[in-house]
């Protein structure tokens, strides 16, 4: 034993953070994506929903415009920036009432759902209840925090347990699903009562298909009083810029305030010229248009493709994934495409009612979607 080694492990290791977080389940994935990619023509891979297609050119302009950055930028962001969220909310999808006192950028969606119940001090004694098949940051920020979770789309479930934050995900990943306006005012109206902190992720709001989504900060749905209320909104997927981490959180003042007043302790700041980006993003709708475009077409020929080797398509009627099943266990499915040069994400990674589906993304180039259609026999 060399002379310095320490007698009794380092006390940080004795409480290992990571341990409590659920297993990464991607690395499960690793011997299916060996498999895919020994296909001759290469892998196409649909696993997972990253952008491929490049960043606007308006947006690439905005950043290196604003790349002479020396100073600090604030936490609470620009004021150009937060006016240019509540603009984008209010010219897209309705929202009144939402002012630049209920907006806070944040460097990527992941790290505020990931952070935000440790920020608002929840702990042993708090609930957070996340939907039946969800995003698993929802369960890896409640377990940070050391909360009680349940997976459920039931509220009646919950009987009188007292819920501290509840989560939504509408588009959802990896459904599709969309969440009618009578569902969210129904549970817009339970959290209310209870006194529960509604968190609604809504970072799939501009990819839709069969659908309209709405967010639960319409007035159709809050009745135009954002008490209680916070949205999440992300442009990675809307706006093909998953590297600059841009998003935000848009809602209830006061929730907004105390996520602001802990987190500007913990410099944690969009970046400056990324805060212009993201305003030039917000407001250009243009390139919305013509990414939403490229993902119809794309969805169009994976959903005929898979339908016609047998595939049941459910929900998928926004969000950019496909949600299917070929009624046996998921992983028996993802063999079976890997078998074809295609890698999917099984269904049970999303919870265990999702354990014979599985979840293609149609964010891969044009290129790979026409080989994952030919391989299937279109
Ligand atoms: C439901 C959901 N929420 C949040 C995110 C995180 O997005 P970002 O951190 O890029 O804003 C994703 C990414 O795939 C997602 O699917």
């Amino acid at each position: 034993m060399p002379e310095h080694a320490p007698a009794t492990a380092p006390r940080w290791a004795a409480r290992s953070v990571s341990a409590a977080l659920p297993d990464f389940p991607w690395d499960h994935l690793t011997v299916y994506g060996e498999r895919a990619r020994a296909h001759p023509d290469g892998v196409v891979d649909l696993s997972i929903g990253t952008p491929v297609d490049a960043t606007p050119e308006v947006v690439q302009q905005a950043l290196r415009d604003a790349a002479d950055s020396p100073g600090y930028p604030t936490t609470i962001g620009r004021a150009e920036t937060r006016q240019a969220c509540v603009d984008w909310l209010a010219r897209r999808f309705g929202v009144t009432g939402l002012d630049v006192d209920g907006v806070l950028p944040v460097v990527g969606s992941k790290e505020l759902i990931a952070s935000m119940p440790v920020h608002l001090g929840l702990g042993p004694d708090d609930l957070v209840v996340y939907p039946e098949l969800a995003y698993p940051t929802y369960e890896v920020g409640a377990r940070l925090a050391g909360a009680r979770t349940v997976a459920t789309d039931s509220l009646t479930s919950l009987g009188p347990e007292r819920v501290s934050m509840l989560w939504l995900n509408s588009p959802s990943n990896p459904t599709g699903r969309v969440l009618p306006v009578d569902h969210l005012r129904k549970v817009v109206d339970w959290c209310r009562e209870r006194g529960t902190l509604l968190v609604s992720d809504e970072c799939y709001l501009e990819c839709a298909w069969e659908s309209r989504p709405v967010s639960v900060l319409h007035p159709d749905v809050c009745g135009g009083d954002h008490t209680g209320i916070l949205t999440v909104q992300s442009l990675s997927k809307r706006s093909n810029l998953a590297g600059y981490r841009c998003a935000f959180a848009a809602g209830d003042p006061a929730v907004v305030g105390e996520l602001l007043a802990v987190r500007k302790n913990l410099g944690l700041m969009m970046p400056g010229p990324q805060q212009h980006a993201m305003r030039v993003a917000l407001d250009d709708d243009r390139h919305v248009a013509e990414q939403h475009a490229r993902y119809a077409r794309r969805r169009a020929d994976l959903k005929g493709a898979f339908e016609a080797v047998g595939f049941r398509v459910d929900a998928s009627e926004a969000a950019l994934y496909l949600w299917l099943t070929r009624g046996e266990p998921c992983w028996e499915t993802v063999g079976w495409l890997a078998d074809r040069g295609i890698l999917a994400a099984p269904g049970d990674f999303y919870g265990s009612a999702g354990r014979r589906h599985v979840r293609v993304a149609f964010t891969a180039s044009d290129e790979r979607v026409a080989a994952a259609v030919r391989r299937l026999g279109g």
